[in-house]
């Protein structure tokens, strides 16, 4: 070999070993006791947060390949990360007393991820969730798909909501007889990113896919953008069946939904404001700022959809095979308990599912609070609401149900393994509102 050679294979091998050492390389996820300025006080706020960050870090990741996340629990209580939404392995999933031990004070676990779906998903813990999630720890995962699309921003916006005392501190009782009997602990501090009324800026003619992730305790949005159009592409982080037009879209909490918003060419110098509608009184969430700039072409493509997906039509022949009812009794730890047939978390009413069977489940609310149900590890679709048909253009991970609501969902078990299943109002499931589906293989 002569010198010029050697050279080059040194250098290709430096390369070689320099990539595989970084897709080994596993991303640092710390949760730890921080401090953040909220814009309202003059100090900061004691939170929980991942690497220091509110929200934490956006993690971006390949669709088909692995990640490694290497979490180190710097609390001095124990943790865990989900990732909520991906469709991983059992163990990976993060959930304390049922696919793995609690991480303690101090110890590290190892996530290995493998990406199977891209889209928008997010990670938060999964002990103590109605506490440690109100205090800052949660963050968006992207999973990127292989075929990029030319949008001209992606853009993550992370609703949450806090609530804060006059001091500065985050109000430091959770699952208070309040939460309970209603739905949650709602805040008085809406933020996107961190951010309260975030002005976001943009050019005329600008195509933005627009990632909505409610990352809240128990708050539900119905975020309006007053003035501009958009089309909803994809729910729960996967393409919808069908694109369909953004009008009023629930977002409880755990939903996300990705839109497709041209910025108008003719709209330099304009300011659109983006409201919450669900609450009796809207308010403002943030605002888009046209720049008063030559305005761009806006790009033209189609975002893909996905009609083969978990379609309605494959559960026409199939019976509901079981319906929870959703309901509140006295007793269990907090004084009120939030039940599932009856049954408050771990004596729960669990299910056994084989592999690829599909199955229909309604869940039946019978009390007068909403109730975000979320599956872990499936995609299902929504096909009926109060006995009626009512099938959805997506699928989610995540449907609310609202007071004395029924819905049926349809969904395959797809990887085996314990799947919780719960209220994503993070003190009701405290309270007992969880299950799970076990599916066998
Ligand atoms: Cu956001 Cu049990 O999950
Ligand atoms: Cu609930």
């Amino acid at each position: 070999m002569n010198i010029s050679r050697m050279i080059t294979m040194t250098i290709i091998l430096g390369l070689l070993g320099q990539l595989c050492a970084y897709a080994e390389q596993p991303l640092k996820l710390e949760a730890i006791e921080s401090n953040y300025q909220f814009p309202f006080f003059d100090t900061q706020t004691p939170v929980w947060s991942y690497n220091g960050q509110i929200p934490g870090p956006v993690i971006h990741g390949m669709e088909g390949t692995t990640l490694v996340v290497d979490f180190l629990n710097k609390l001095q209580e124990p943790s865990s990360i989900h990732w909520h939404g991906l469709r991983i392995d059992n163990a990976m999933d993060g959930v304390p007393g049922v696919t793995q031990d609690p991480v303690a004070p101090g110890k590290n676990f190892i996530y290995r991820l493998k990406l199977e779906d891209a889209g928008t998903f997010w990670y938060h813990p999964h002990f103590n969730s109605s506490e440690q999630l109100e205090r800052g720890l949660k963050g968006v995962f992207i999973v990127e798909e292989t075929e990029k699309q030319p949008w001209s921003q992606d853009v993550v916006w992370l609703l949450d909501d806090w609530f804060l005392q006059k001091d500065g501190t985050i109000y430091p009782k959770f699952n208070t007889g309040r939460d309970l009997m209603h739905d949650g602990r709602w805040g008085n501090a809406p933020t996107i990113n961190g951010k309260f009324r975030p002005e976001f800026k943009v050019s005329p003619g600008e195509r933005i896919r627009l990632r909505l992730i409610n990352g809240a305790n128990a708050r539900i949005f119905a975020p309006h953008i007053e003035g501009l159009s958009a089309n909803v592409i994809a729910v729960d982080g996967r393409p919808a069946t069908q694109i369909f037009p953004f009008s009023r879209f629930v977002l409880s909490p755990g939903n996300r939904i990705d839109l497709d918003l041209t910025i108008p060419q003719e709209a330099g110098g304009k300011t659109y404001i983006i409201e919450d509608r669900f609450s009796r009184k809207a308010f403002q969430l943030a605002s888009i700022i046209v720049k008063p700039a030559e305005p761009l072409n806006p790009p033209e493509f189609t975002p893909p959809t996905e009609a083969s997906f978990i379609p309605a039509q494959m559960f026409e022949k199939v019976k509901v095979e079981k319906t929870w009812d959703l309901n509140a009794i006295r007793g269990g730890k907090y004084g009120i308990g939030w039940t599932i047939n009856m049954k408050l978390w771990p004596d729960a009413d669990k299910v056994d599912y084989p592999l690829g069977v599909p199955r229909k489940i309604t869940f039946k609310n019978s009390s007068s609070r909403l109730h975000p149900m979320h599956i872990h590890g499936v995609f299902f679709r929504v096909l009926e609401r109060n006995g009626k048909k009512a099938v959805e253009s997506f699928t989610r991970d995540t449907v609310l149900v609202g007071p004395r609501e029924s819905v049926t969902i349809g969904f395959v078990p797809e990887h085996p393994g314990i799947w919780l299943t719960h209220c994503h109002i993070q003190s009701h499931a405290e309270a007992g509102m969880m299950t799970t589906i076990e599916v066998k293989d």
